[in-house]
């Protein structure tokens, strides 16, 4: 990052004061992977660029997020959080597709990456299970590949403030890397001091976990690895509060 894209990035995160303060009750594993993404916003923006890429994407992938932004067009409007943000390329893509979208990152670095990439966009520092706002209050909520650093145990917690934020009609997109709630573990991760903790997680406990929390799942895409960084299958879930 240059110098100005630096000012400008600490210009935009003096204007969006932080609302979630970090919490020290958080467990090892946020704490953990929290700093290692802190350490790799940077390398993360190089590899990766700030906006939707075929390299990273699959035309499935896109079609997916498509999708999502049209069923929501044309729901009750409400404003959409990009829970697990990184640097803002999803957020991107759906507030090009003409959503009312925010990002949410538990990582200062990669908000402030994302705040210089999109400044026409808002970012907050939060967490999936701390979502800065009120009570049902979106339309939509989106886990692009946020969830995978989250054990499968926890992701009750994720459900539960996905139950306290969404609307009664609002929608929820969830992508990851699907396995058999494998742990991998990468020690030293991007050059920093911490080992990085991520799952594969197994769709069909996440359809359940989703279900048990008072989702119905709408839509299941499953596909097999296709991007050449890709060893494992691929999976993206859109689900709604249970009606009725
Ligand atoms: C693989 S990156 C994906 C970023 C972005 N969604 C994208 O597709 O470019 C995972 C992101 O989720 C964030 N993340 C992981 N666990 C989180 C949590 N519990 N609360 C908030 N953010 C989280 C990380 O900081 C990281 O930016």
């Amino acid at each position: 990052m240059t110098s100005a894209e630096m000012r400008c990035a600490l210009a935009v995160a003096e204007r969006h004061t932080l609302p979630v303060p970090r919490s020290e009750h958080e467990p090892d594993h946020v704490l953990a992977s929290r700093e290692v993404y802190d350490h790799s916003a940077e390398q993360y923006l190089e590899a990766v660029g700030s906006v939707v890429s075929p390299d990273f994407e699959a035309a499935i992938d896109v079609a997916v997020l498509t999708s999502f932004a049209q069923e929501l067009a044309s729901a009750p409007a409400g404003p959409v959080v990009d829970a697990g943000c990184g640097v803002g390329r999803i957020t991107r893509f759906l507030a090009d597709a003409g959503l009312d979208i925010s990002g949410v990152d538990f990582s200062t670095a990669m908000i402030e990456a994302a705040r210089s990439a999109h400044p026409h966009l808002r970012f907050d520092v939060g967490s999936l299970t701390r979502l800065p706002s009120p009570d049902h209050s979106l339309a939509g909520v989106v886990y692009w590949y946020s969830i995978i650093a989250t054990p499968p145990q926890d992701l009750d917690a994720v459900w539960e403030e996905l139950d306290r934020t969404l609307s009664s009609s609002g929608r929820t997109l969830v992508a990851f890397q699907a396995g058999q709630n494998d742990l991998i573990e990468t020690p030293n991760a991007y050059g920093s001091a911490t080992t990085l903790e991520l799952y594969r997680h197994r769709v069909d406990d996440v359809v359940h976990s989703l279900e048990q929390a008072g989702f119905d799942v709408l839509v299941e895409v499953r596909r097999k690895a296709a991007l050449k960084y890709e060893t494992t299958p691929q999976a993206m879930l859109v689900a709604q509060r249970r009606q009725g």
